[in-house]
């Protein structure tokens, strides 16, 4: 209010003083502009002997004081001392000039109302430490011609990130696959800072040599690379600066199955799974024989979001011979395309190891198989590590299963020697043998570790004990043909009732 009063007070007086002029000055103006320049030359550079006052005169009436730009841009840093320029052209003994922050006096003259500021002689007005708050817009009027000057004060932040040299804090950027990026935090603070990266709230460790100055460098950018990256310079206080980025990447389908083969039976359906990942938005198809399957009374397509994939499941009826074979899931978007390949048959599936338990030498392990048709058999290797052979048992499945749900338990126990071991299984049914499972490797101890608890240990589950076990230090041991009878007792196949 007082300011404002102040202000008024001198607005009026000025007025009043270029009111009593104004009429000549403006006829003047309108004339004889061309004149000034040289007048306010010759001026300057001989110095005029007529009185002081003589010359103001003339001046005012040659011409009013005007600014060579009308918008100023500064940027500036926290910290920095800023000086911003009233650079009036003409600016005579009986201006004034006053300063404005938007709609606030800041200054009349080399007075100044906020202590914040100073006005230097020359009319600029100096900030000194500037901070966040001191950015805004900011007026050089000057009166009474009410001419000014505006210049837009933006102070940055105490810390910001550069990804390839542009500022993008608390901005996101799209990266697409392969490309390389660089990602810069960069603290102004007058004291040193320790820069802490972190991506999704995990703290990144950034290679050595980058560790000091706050670079990560993303080569190969790939999916893992989403998310946001936050960056904090910890400058030991409570407030320390810190600021993100978020970044999207985009690439190719990434797609796969977890059912490579799919077990059928005539005249039964089949459900075939393609599972992909994918930004942007990817279609998927299934292609057979080298042609797209569309959409008919036998091939039907269901797509379901889950919480780490898209899935899209081809759902084939009354199957027969024909439909065995290769089946194709095509995945693309703008980016690329991708493909898995799922077999369908009557054959088993591929043996999943489920788990194992391990009681001093003796090992008992579960696969799991999935087959319409009955196992007849089951087959599995073992062998230590080093060993270039396996060794195999083998089962012939006479037991009879209720239920058609489709998936059989294999169990088997042995009782090894110490070291490393790799184990895996395959089954036969009706049609035919399935893979070998991928290898499952656990470790023996040696006897002496714990060697006393062994004897009263009982197999879990349904699994038959036996006297049976393979205790060998070299492979020799299991190579000879078996009983049928201790092999049955040894392993054993069991629907699960799921
Ligand atoms: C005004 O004076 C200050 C300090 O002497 C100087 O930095 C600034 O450039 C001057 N402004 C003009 C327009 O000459
Ligand atoms: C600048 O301002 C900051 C915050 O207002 C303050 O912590 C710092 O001490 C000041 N620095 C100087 C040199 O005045
Ligand atoms: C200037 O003041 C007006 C009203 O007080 C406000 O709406 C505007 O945001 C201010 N401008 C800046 C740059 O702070
Ligand atoms: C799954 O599909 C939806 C649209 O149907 C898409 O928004 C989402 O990003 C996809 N998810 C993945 C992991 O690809
Ligand atoms: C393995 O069997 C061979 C005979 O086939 C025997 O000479 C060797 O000592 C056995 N190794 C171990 C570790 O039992």
């Amino acid at each position: 209010m007082r300011a404002t009063t102040w202000m008024l007070l001198i607005c009026l007086l000025i007025g009043q003083f270029y009111g009593e002029r104004a009429s000549p000055i403006g006829e003047e103006n309108g004339e004889d502009y061309q004149d000034d320049d040289y007048d306010y030359g010759g001026e300057d550079d001989s110095g005029n002997s007529d009185g002081p006052l003589a010359p103001i005169l003339e001046d005012v009436q040659s011409s009013p004081p005007y600014f060579e730009q009308s918008d100023v841009v500064i940027d500036a840093k926290p910290g920095d001392d800023v000086i911003i320029n009233c650079d009036a052209r003409n600016f005579e003994i009986k201006n004034v000039a006053m300063w404005y922050k938007n709609r606030t006096v800041l200054a009349t003259g080399q007075n100044a109302i906020n202590n914040r500021v100073e006005v230097m002689r020359n009319n600029s007005l100096r900030i000194s430490n500037v901070t966040a708050e001191d950015a805004d817009d900011y007026y050089c009027v000057v009166l009474p011609q009410d001419v000014r000057q505006h210049t837009k004060l933006s102070v940055g932040a105490r810390l910001s990130i550069l990804c390839d040299d542009r500022d993008v804090t608390d901005r996101s950027q799209t990266f697409k696959q392969g490309d390389r990026h660089k990602l810069v935090c960069r603290t102004y603070l007058p004291t040193k800072t320790d820069i802490k990266w972190s991506l999704n709230g995990q703290r990144l460790q950034p290679a050595p040599s980058d560790a000091a100055n706050g670079v990560i460098v993303l080569d190969n950018v790939d999916e893992e690379n989403a998310g946001v990256y936050q960056c904090l310079g910890d400058d030991g206080s409570a407030d320390p600066p810190h600021g993100m980025v978020t970044v999207d990447v985009q690439y190719s389908p990434k797609v796969s199955t977890h059912r490579h083969h799919v077990n059928t039976q005539e005249g039964g359906s089949a459900e075939l799974y393609c599972d992909y990942r994918a930004n942007p938005i990817a279609i998927s198809f299934f292609i057979k024989d080298g042609k797209t399957l569309s959409l008919s009374d036998k091939y039907s397509i269901r797509n379901t979001l889950h919480k780490e994939h898209n899935r899209t499941t081809l759902v084939i009826k009354h199957v027969e011979a024909s439909d065995l074979g290769e089946y194709l899931c095509h995945v693309e978007n703008a980016i690329g395309s991708n493909e898995v390949r799922i077999q369908l048959s009557y054959r088993p599936e591929t043996p999943q190891y489920e788990d194992s338990s391990i009681d001093g030498k003796q090992v008992t392990m579960h696969w799991l198989v999935r087959s319409l048709q009955p196992l007849s058999e089951a087959m599995l290797d073992y062998r230590l590590t080093g060993s270039y052979t396996w060794s195999t048992v083998s089962v012939i499945q006479t037991q009879r299963h209720d239920k058609d749900s489709g998936i059989w338990k294999i169990t088997h126990q042995m009782e090894l020697s110490p070291g490393l071991w790799h184990a895996r299984v395959k089954t036969k049914n009706t049609q035919g043998w399935s893979n070998f499972s991928p290898d499952h490797d656990f470790h023996i101890k040696d006897v002496e570790d714990s060697d006393e608890i062994d004897d009263g240990a009982v197999p879990p589950g349904d699994l038959v004990r036996a006297g049976f076990g393979v205790g060998s230090g070299n492979n020799s041991a299991c190579t000879m043909g078996m009983l049928p009878g201790l092999m049955i007792a040894a392993f054993s196949i069991a629907m699960l009732r799921l």
